[in-house]
């Protein structure tokens, strides 16, 4: 089968990894990918935005499924765009229709489904510009800190935490005021939720759904989880504070009531769903859903998947996943990703990077690269994600520090302290 993969970070790099991998006769290609994902398959000059191109490229390479990375075009309806052609027909998509999308594409949405579904998650009020004054009452009924949140898509950017309630109603104000564009005119006020953060992931045909790897990332720029938020610095899988119990908790509360859910509401949907989830004292919280894999959990949850990936990929398209297994590793796999001095702030892109070659214990999963006349220059914040396996978290992450001191660029900086907060954690 001809596989379409539309992406061009780590994540997706991941994702033709571990296809090409496959026993099955496959032949992959990815819209736009990256200097990585070339090696490994026929990269396409097309934008995951760009419907049209994207259906000529269907056509043009005879495409049998599409599996969709980053989740802006399955909130514009990349899927349903596929499914309604009638010149497309036969073709699966992996990724959720519109409707099931705006799990992650509406906070307002997610926070009302969960409320109907009896899923656990924060306390909360939706607001607009005209009820602000009931926003302002709401959050004072709440302790601090304030949680806000744009309702749409924002680039990972449109959460807000606040201890100080003077601050709290003015970035409300700036933020239903048009800060955050249209996502923003909705504001989400949360109860803060006091715990440890970690994610799960599903595949899922619409009928039954299949439990990847859980998955822990690093989010803030700095050692300590301090600074600003980025896109994810690093992540670790398993997580060692998922303990079995706390496992089927996050299945029996969290994970069947989501896909049961779906069913219930009419939404079909086939694709995957990211589950940011809280731990607090045990019992499991969603903070977000998110419709597509997490980017760089994706480089750590692909790696520990020993049976083929495909083979789920295929259950979804003959939505028979309920007859497919996964076999997970019992290895710990860790990446450490390799970002642009500056980020995630401005930075300058351009610069060559080196020494790619003489890693042979890591998997280089590209992100922010690309070929500049067969020369690997950076191209983004993110640059590079560092994998490594290992019996213990201890040994998966001294293999990929050693390797992310063989790659060099000018001003590449990266986090030390990958999986600090885990390491006296087991379960
Ligand atoms: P989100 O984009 O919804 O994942 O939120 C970004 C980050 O904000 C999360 O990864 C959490 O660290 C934090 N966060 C979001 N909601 C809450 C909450 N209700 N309580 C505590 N932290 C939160
Ligand atoms: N690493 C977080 C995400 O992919 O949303």
């Amino acid at each position: 089968m001809n596989i379409l993969i539309l992406g061009s970070g780590g994540r997706e790099h991941a994702i033709t990894w571990k296809l090409a991998q496959s026993t099955r006769p496959l032949k992959l290609f990815v819209a736009p990918g990256n200097p990585g994902t070339a090696a490994l398959a026929v990269n396409i000059p097309v934008d995951p935005g760009d419907f049209e191109g994207v259906r000529r490229t269907i056509i043009d390479h005879g495409i049998g499924m599409v599996v969709v990375g980053p989740e802006a075009p399955l909130a514009d309806g990349i899927a349903d765009y596929i499914e309604d052609d009638p010149a497309l027909s036969g073709v699966s998509v992996i990724g959720p229709r519109r409707a099931g999308a705006i799990l992650e594409g509406s906070k307002d949405f997610a926070k009302g489904f969960m409320k109907r579904h009896g899923i656990p998650t924060a306390s909360y009020g939706t607001f607009t510009a005209e009820t602000i004054s009931d926003a302002v009452t709401f959050m004072k009924g709440l302790k601090p800190p304030y949680v806000l949140k744009a309702d749409g898509l924002a680039a990972g950017k449109g959460v807000l935490i606040l201890n100080d309630f003077d601050e709290a109603v003015d970035e409300l104000k700036a933020m239903l005021g048009g800060r955050f564009g249209a996502a923003g005119s909705r504001v989400v006020i949360e109860e803060y939720l006091r715990g440890i953060e970690m994610s799960a992931f599903v595949i899922t045909d619409g009928r039954s759904y299949r439990i990847l790897p859980e998955a822990k990332d690093y989010k803030r720029i700095g050692e300590g989880d301090t600074g600003k938020n980025t896109g994810g610095m690093g992540a670790v899988s398993p997580v060692p504070f998922a303990s079995p119990e706390f496992l089927t908790r996050v299945e029996d509360r969290i994970i069947r009531p989501t896909v049961e859910g779906l069913k219930e509401e009419g939404i079909d949907y086939r694709g995957f769903i990211f589950f940011g989830l809280m731990n607090v004292e045990g019992d499991p919280f969603v903070i977000e859903y998110n419709a597509r894999l997490g980017d760089p959990e994706t480089e750590v949850i692909l790696p520990r998947i020993e049976s083929d990936f495909f083979d789920l990929l295929e259950g979804v398209a003959n939505r028979d996943l309920e007859s497919r297994t996964v076999v997970f590793s019992p290895e710990t796999a860790v990446t450490i990703m390799v970002v642009s001095g500056g980020y995630p702030d401005t930075y300058a892109k351009g610069f060559p990077v080196t020494g790619t070659e003489r890693v042979k214990e890591s998997t280089l999963f590209h992100a922010g690269t690309r070929s500049d006349n067969g020369l690997l220059v950076t191209s983004g914040g993110r640059v590079i994600a560092v994998t490594s396996t290992g019996g213990s978290m201890e040994e998966a992450l001294a293999r990929s520090y050693a390797s992310v001191r063989e790659v060099s660029f000018s001003g590449m900086n990266y986090r030390k302290d990958i999986g600090f907060d885990l390491k006296n954690i087991r379960q």
